[in-house]
This record gives structure tokens, sequence and C-alpha cells, in this order.
């Protein structure tokens, strides 16, 4: 039997995909490749087009051509099916203009006017591939043009989102108001690229699916959970947005949150996209408010200084481009959470999230409680090894259990062992990117896998009082970590205090 977590499939509607800010890195490494592969692996609607825009002076066949090209270097399959190709390009157009003038988009509504199918016409995906602070005004120049109709009329108009999704609560219920003047909530689709990932999306599946993980999952088996989001990168030509952004707002704010809710979550009443999300809404504003004296014992914030990743000497952020030379942008930071419901009272949850650490991996890690230490307390020198399931979201993506096991031979010897399911193995190296599906998924109209209104707005609840807290304290030197080791010593520390330690996932 199989079902799917996005509802049941209705057969994608014809429609137009219109990407706003066409010529940007997004297009070419995102969004082009992710679009050709599902067109080739015939997932796309049997009648769509893409059309671009942009300011830049193009044609169609020199838009083609340059995707082409990029399409060489980001596709995930090698080499470009040609057939294939041709058959996608076809579909593809541009329309030359300044997102800021309204003629732009007077071209635009013409350009679409000119298909034949109707719903060409009238079924419209808009992907804001631009700034966030073009956002407002391009939504409205679409509304202004008649080409998104706030109520349902004939045909559909979506439009996607990227983050980051404001900088602040303030700013993103700014922002989602100014977007939900012209555009009802249930055609905002905004992206969070970690919930079009396989592993992510199995989490649900692997806990309400299976009688044997779910009946543990509660503060009476669970000691605590760790999440780990290592990056090897350091933020190399991004320094510009990097320090406006930091960790805390380029990753904990949604992608180890959109983690968190979906391992904590309670099951929701079925698999609904509102029903999902109401029960991560719920999860988020169970989260205990975080004061300055909390955030000061449970956030650690670091940022590396030169140091050695994968054998290369690594320039310190603060000599990264376009990065202040005493910035106080954090790189890195640990998390210790706690969850104000039933299920998790008094369960710690350890985030982590860094640059230029020594792995580029992603795993979320129970940690079950011990067994009483008696039976074996005289044959194991130290504690038994508590049991421990490792849901690795990336690379090796897969799933370990570890349990102890007798050492074969005449000794009682007790030794933890593994048992490991993954993908590769079971399913092969079929591997979509998370943007596939994705666009799939908005396509289909389905926003499971998208972030609501409320979800963002309490994420950056969480955020700002943490921010609030780090306020005009720079950064001292207990929060600096050389790059190639896993953050500041402080962040050892932090979980260290309840006994424990991190588990390193591998690169
Ligand atoms: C993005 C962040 O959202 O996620 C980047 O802006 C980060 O800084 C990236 O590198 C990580 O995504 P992934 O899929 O490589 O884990």
């Amino acid at each position: 039997m199989s079902c799917r977590l996005a509802g049941t499939r209705k057969p994608a509607e014809p429609c137009s995909i219109v990407i706003l800010g066409a010529s940007g890195d997004l297009t070419s490494r995102k969004l082009i490749p992710a679009l050709y592969h599902l067109c080739r692996e015939q997932q796309m609607p049997a009648q769509f087009r893409i059309v671009g825009v942009a300011r830049r002076d193009k044609t169609d066949d020199s838009w083609r051509a340059e995707l082409r090209a990029e399409l060489e270097k980001f596709s995930r399959t090698k080499p470009i099916d040609e057939k294939a190709w041709q058959e996608f390009a076809s579909r593809i157009s541009y329309c030359r203009g300044d997102l800021t003038d309204g003629e732009t988009y007077l071209a635009l509504d013409r350009q679409l006017a000119a298909e034949s199918l109707p719903e060409l016409r009238r079924n419209l995906l808009f992907y804001l591939a631009i700034a966030p602070t073009q956002f407002a005004q391009t939504v409205e120049q679409l509304h202004l043009a008649g080409l998104l109709q706030k109520e349902r009329g004939q045909g559909w108009q979506r439009i996607v989102v990227e983050k980051p999704f404001g900088s602040s609560l303030p700013s993103a219920l700014q922002l989602n108001q100014e977007l939900t003047r012209f555009a009802g909530e249930r055609q905002v689709f905004r992206i969070d690229h970690y919930l079009g990932k396989e592993t992510v999306q199995n989490i649900l599946m692997f806990r309400f699916s299976n009688s044997i993980f779910e009946r543990l999952w509660n503060r009476e088996t669970i000691d605590h959970v760790q999440i780990t989001v290592g990056e090897k990168l350091g933020v190399g030509q991004r320094g510009g947005y990097y320090e406006e952004a930091g960790a805390l707002r380029d990753m904990v704010q949604n992608h180890l949150l959109q983690v968190l809710a979906l391992i904590a979550m309670e099951p929701p009443v079925s698999l609904a996209p509102e029903a999902i999300r109401d029960e991560k809404v719920k999860l988020l504003q169970s989260l205990r408010p975080l004061t300055p004296k909390a955030v000061a014992r449970q956030i650690v914030r670091g940022q590396y200084f030169a140091g050695i990743v994968d054998g290369q000497p690594r320039a310190g952020y603060r000599q990264e481009p376009k990065v202040a030379s005493d910035s106080n942008v954090e790189t890195f930071v640990a998390l210790q959470l706690f969850i104000d419901n039933w299920r998790w009272s008094g369960v710690p949850f350890y985030l982590r999230t860094g640059k230029s650490l020594p792995a580029s991996a992603s795993e979320v890690r129970i940690q079950f409680r011990p067994t009483p230490n008696v039976l074996f307390a005289a044959q194991c020198a130290q504690q038994l090894y508590p049991n421990a399931l490792a849901l690795r979201l990336q690379p090796h993506e897969g799933i370990a259990l570890r349990f102890n096991g007798k050492v074969p031979g005449t000794t009682t010897e007790v030794r933890p062992v593994r048992m490991d399911f993954s993908y590769n193995t079971e399913f092969g190296a079929y591997t979509p990117e998370a943007y596939e599906r994705l666009l799939l998924e908005a396509i289909a109209g389905d926003a499971t896998l998208f972030i609501r209104r409320d979800e963002v707005e309490t994420a950056w609840g969480l955020v700002d009082s943490i921010r609030a807290a780090w306020e005009g304290k720079p950064l001292t030197n207990r929060e600096f970590y050389a790059a190639g080791s896993w953050g500041p010593v402080a962040a050892d520390e932090l979980i260290a205090a309840s006994g424990q330690a991190w588990h390193s996932p591998s690169p």
C-alpha cells in the first residue's frame, strides 16, 4: 500500500509558471533544473509554459541558450537528455522588464494572453525569485495588472515566496499583511526547502506508521533529542547577506525549527495540509519562552576564526568578503529548548547549526533513557550505552538504531551495535531535489510542504527573544571557534551540564 503525504493528487491542471527575477542565481541553479527533471519524468501537467521576467535584454532563444549552459553545471543528471531538453525549452519564453514598472506587468499580461489554451492564461504560478524588499510591491503590481485575483474566479493564481520571510516578528507581520492585501493566505506558498527533502518528509511517515517507535515517543522513554545541521562551507561570497542574517535567522528560524516541529508535533487528525500545519504551529507555540536569563543559560552563539577545513586553510569569518572586520554576527548557534506540553515536559531538545564545521551533515538523534545499571554493572566499565535512533537527513540518508548486544565469546561483554537502513540500498539512487517536489506541490495547489503565516510568525517570536538578549553584547573569547571544529567549547558545556554529549554526524 502506498499513500502520499500531500493528499490525493488529481492530475495537475495546465498552467503557466512565471519566474519574476528570472536572471538570478536561483533560477539557473534550482528552478530550471527542477522543472527540467519534472518535465523529463513526465510529472508536469501535459500543458505548461515557463515565462521568465527580468530586466536584462534577452530574447527567448538567448535565454534558453543561457539556461541550457547553466543546466550542464547544475543538473543532477548528466548528460542532458537532448530530446527532453528540446521539448522542455520549447515551453520557455522571456519577458523583458523592470519589476518596479507597471508597464512590465502589462507586457507580461499580453504575453500570457497570446496563449491559445485558456488555462495557460488563467492558472498562474508566480515565483518571486527576487529580494524580499520587492515582494510587496511586486504582488501589488501583479494585482493591479489584473494578473492576481484574491477572489476565486476562473482559474487559479498562486505566489511562491522564498526565504528570508521577514527578519523579525514585526517585519514578518508587516510582510504577511502586505501580501494578503492582494492574495489570500491559501494563495501564498512560503518555501522552506528543508520540507522538500525526502528525509524530512519521512519524519512523519516514520513516526506515525510504526507502532514500535510512536509509543516510545515521549518523556517516559526519551532522555533528550539532538538536531544537528552542520555545514563545511563558510559564508564564501554571501558575506553581505550573512552579515544581515547570521545563523539564527538563516537556519534556526526556518529549517531547524521546522525539523523540530515535525519530530515533536502531535499526530495530525488527517494528512490534510491544514491538519499538519495546525499541529506544527501548536508545537512551536509550546516552546518555552526564552527570557534574557534563559538565553544566557540555554543559547550559545559562535563565530569561526581561521582554521583548517578538509585539510585546507579557511579564513576566519571576519576576513571573508563583505564582512566587517569587527563583526559580531554568529556563524554558529546551539540551543537547549524545552517544549512545555504533556508529551515532552522536562525533555531537553538540543539544536545546533553552523558554518565551517568539520562535516556537511544533518541528523536528528533521539536518545532514549538508559536501563537501570544493575545487571551488567560489573561487566561494563562504564554505564551501558543508552539506545539511540539516528535519522540521517543528509548525506548517507537513512535511519540507524543503536542497541546493546553481547560480544561473542565466553565473557559477558556488552557492546553497542547498529541496525541500519539506507535509502540508497533500499530504494536505489532516486534522489529528486527538494525544489522538484516543492514546485510540483505548488502547481498542484497542495500547501502541506509550505509554511503557513502563523508558523513563520511564531518562529520569529522565539528568534526575536534570543536576538534581543544578544543586543549590544559583543562576542566574547569563549564564543569563537576554529574553522573545522564543532563550534565553541560553550556548546559542549551546554549539553554536558545534563551529563550528555553531542553526537556528531559523519561527513
Ligand atoms: C539555506 C541557507 O537556506 O540553506 C544557507 O540560506 C544554507 O546558508 C542552506 O547553506 C543549507 O541547505 P542544504 O540543503 O545545503 O542543507
